[in-house]
């Protein structure tokens, strides 16, 4: 259960414990007559367990704007599934609040939505064309022709239209990761939110899907907040990147990427060697407090 949630965010919106960057990042937003679409701030998030309190991230902070490619990045157990499921609105935060479009975040909706690793996510009953139809049937007010049309034009651009009728069990790992990407753009969300979607890909299948993606992103400019703790992944997708430190999360660096197709170029090896760095030094401060 989340605890504390009023009593901190006042906390926060006192701006009591913020980072001297943090504080100016929100003075340039405010600046900004363009708001960001998405607003975290001083998000601290716990779980509790029978025995334990877990603090999963620790203020955490940043803004997303219209058509970033936002890429949460940080080692395993550093919170971002939990944002990521908090700006969802699967969770509440403990102290700090998430705003889009300037409107509090308190419980799922279809403005967000999630694609997740697991190869599972589509219903196995349902082909191809009736999985990304579902979502748009029971949570829009399109009729059945419109939503039909809908669901083929997304997977259209995901390149499965001869698997329209397909059952999922009958395609690869990478075609359902593009089917359930399908059903997540078909919905039109303000936020797609991608929690390691290719992790569990052959590095080769990877490869291709990061370059689907970008190609997707070319085309419709949609906004991705995107979850990786694979460096050149997180290089190669985001436009932005956020570095988390280790247990609890928080805020090490905000980082802009590689201009798109640089990701091998040697300014992304410099970066590369930079964020492996910041990484490190965590993990001998880690050690020597052991
Ligand atoms: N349901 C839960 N109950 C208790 N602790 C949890 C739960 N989910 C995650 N955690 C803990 O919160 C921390 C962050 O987890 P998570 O957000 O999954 O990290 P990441 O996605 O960065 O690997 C970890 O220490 C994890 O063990
Ligand atoms: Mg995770």
């Amino acid at each position: 259960m989340p605890i504390g949630a009023k009593l901190a965010s006042k906390s926060a919106s006192s701006g009591v414990g913020e980072s001297r960057s943090a504080a100016a990042g929100r003075a340039r937003a405010l600046a900004d007559p363009s708001r960001p679409l998405l607003d975290v701030r001083g998000v601290t998030i716990q779980y509790k367990t029978q025995r334990h309190l877990v603090t999963a991230t620790y203020r955490v902070g940043f803004n997303v704007l219209q058509a970033d490619r936002f890429v949460l990045l940080g080692p395993s157990g550093c919170g971002k599934s939990t944002l990521l499921k908090a700006v969802g609105g699967y969770l509440q935060p403990t102290e700090g609040d998430i705003r889009l479009k300037g409107e509090l975040i308190t419980e799922p909706g279809p403005d967000r939505i999630m694609v997740f690793q697991e190869f599972d996510q589509l219903l196995p009953w349902k082909t191809v064309l009736e999985n990304v139809i579902f979502p748009l049937k029971t949570t829009r007010t399109l009729n059945a022709k419109a939503a039909e049309e809908r669901a083929m034009h997304y997977i259209k651009k995901v390149n499965l239209t001869k698997f329209a009728h397909s059952y999922p069990h009958t395609l690869s790992g990478g075609m359902k990761q593009r089917v359930a990407i399908a059903r997540g753009m078909a919905m039109e969300p303000d936020i797609l939110l991608m929690d390691e979607p290719f992790a569990a890909l052959d590095a080769l299948t990877r490869t291709r899907m990061q370059d689907e993606l970008l190609a997707l992103w070319d085309e419709t400019q949609f906004t991705v907040l995107f979850v990786t703790h694979s460096i050149p992944e997180a290089i190669k997708i985001g436009s932005r990147i956020l570095l988390l430190s280790p247990h609890p999360g928080q805020v090490k660096a905000e980082i802009n990427s590689v201009p798109r197709g640089q990701e091998n170029s040697n300014e992304a090896a410099a970066l590369s060697r930079e964020i492996h760095e910041m990484l490190f030094t965590d993990q001998i401060e880690e050690n020597s407090n052991a």
